[in-house]
């Protein structure tokens, strides 16, 4: 459980909080490259509750801004995107991808130079890798901190498959669910037992299922902590899923060698409303990019893969009929991300984490709360960002899933570097 207060801290991350400002500090993905065309419709983006606007111009470059116009605070989303920049439909002002304004043809014709120069544009530093777009919106504008190159962002971009999924609770709550390991074989039962027998995850899936009480073990490292969970085999085994968490936002979820790999994160929209990054990538070659192929079914839409998972009013399309008849959870037809969701929304957009009765499986949330805590403490202290110092090779973090003799040691397995897999 956490107090109210730090409670609070955790998870308010609006303009002015302390934690809304830490985490303005980081690079986000912001959106798909794929969405921004050259010319095209600008896209709005909600981030840390408040609006922006993304544009990618005629040069190929992007620019992001506030989402109001400078003049009058008209949407810029609704702005022409020509002659590489944003023109407010407005009264017509022009600003270019680096947030200058070029046009004010509503001023007399002798000021428009003068007067376009002192028009402040908010504007952003944005990046451009692992097919997003990313921004930072923190306050050094002119010297962004260093980008997270993950090994995804040096990929090519048939090689990964982005899709963000929208969820209503808070962006601690979607982390959350990304770092429970230990629900995996409750809430994803079906699925996994659907899993057994097909392609190389089945022997994944058998493993999981084998046990539902899994022992953690962590080394800690300078972006987080890598962790173990192993489930000891009948077969004389021990399964880890040896995941890696880079805080504050991104979850690696363990593939087995040779297979696609999972990277989340969790990112604030506004502190009722998160996007979910579900970034499918493929270190080895192309990827397909079909969500069958990475993480189960969803709604088709890259941009909110689950647009069709319903809501508190109708119970999540829960199918009573389909538990009766031997499902876990009745949320049926979709893929395990539905199912983290789900509850997740069903604790209500931010949930009181002084009302939990915490046991053993929760080791990692306890330990994942600590580490927020602390850097919040650190940075309101002396402004220092944890996680991301000059010691982090963001290229080196990679999960794995393996299984080996029993007695064996996971900390030992490199996973760019393997022994190798004895067939199950
Ligand atoms: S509000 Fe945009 S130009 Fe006037
Ligand atoms: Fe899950």
């Amino acid at each position: 459980m956490l107090n109210r207060e730090d409670n609070e801290l955790l998870t308010r991350i609006g303009p002015g909080m302390p934690m809304g400002g830490m985490l303005r500090e980081y690079w986000v993905p912001a959106c798909r490259s794929a969405k921004l065309e050259r010319d095209g419709a600008p896209a709005r983006i909600r981030l840390f509750g408040e609006n922006f606007v993304a544009f990618r111009a005629t040069d190929g470059r992007v620019g992001f801004f506030n989402e109001g116009c400078p003049h009058r605070c008209a949407s810029l989303a609704l702005a022409r995107n020509e002659g590489n920049g944003l023109r407010c439909i407005f009264h017509g002002w022009k600003f270019d991808v680096s947030g200058k304004c070029v046009e004010t043809p509503t001023e007399p014709e002798d000021r428009r130079g003068t007067f376009a120069d002192r028009v402040p544009v908010k504007h952003y530093a944005v990046h451009e890798a692992g097919a997003l777009v990313w921004v930072y919106l923190g306050k050094n504008q002119a010297n962004p901190p260093r980008f997270p190159d993950y090994e995804f962002t040096k990929l090519p971009e048939d090689q990964i498959a982005p899709r963000r999924g929208v969820i209503h609770c808070n962006w601690l709550q979607g982390l959350e669910a990304l770092l429970d390991s230990a629900h995996v074989t409750f809430l994803h039962a079906s699925g996994l037992g659907g899993r057994v027998g097909q392609d190389f995850y089945k022997q994944e899936a058998a493993y999981m299922l084998e046990t539902g009480a899994p022992t953690f073990e962590f080394i800690q490292q300078p972006y987080g902590f890598r962790e173990g969970a192993l489930r000891d085999q009948p077969d004389g085994k021990t399964y880890a899923r040896i995941r890696e968490v880079a805080f504050p936002f991104a979850s690696f979820i363990p593939a087995p060698p040779g297979g696609y790999s999972l990277v989340c994160f969790s990112i604030p929209i506004d502190d009722e409303w998160t996007a979910q990054w579900y970034v499918g990538f493929n270190v080895h070659g192309k990827i397909d990019p079909r969500p069958r192929a990475i993480m189960g079914r969803d709604s088709g839409d890259p941009d909110f893969f689950n647009s069709d998972m319903g809501d508190v009013s109708n119970m999540w399309h829960q199918d009573r009929k389909a538990m009766a008849d031997g499902h876990w959870t009745g949320i049926t037809g979709r893929g395990n991300a539905y199912e983290d969701f789900i509850v997740q929304e069903s604790m209500g957009p931010i949930v009181d984490r002084s009302q939990e009765f915490l046991g053993t499986c929760d080791v990692v949330i306890v330990r994942s709360r600590k580490i927020l805590l602390d850097a919040i403490h650190q940075y309101q202290k002396d402004g220092t960002l944890s996680f991301c110092g000059p010691e982090v090779n963001f290229n080196r973090i990679r999960a794995i899933s393996y299984a080996y003799p029993k007695g064996g040691d996971w900390k030992k397995i490199d996973p760019f570097n393997p022994p190798v897999q004895q067939a199950a």
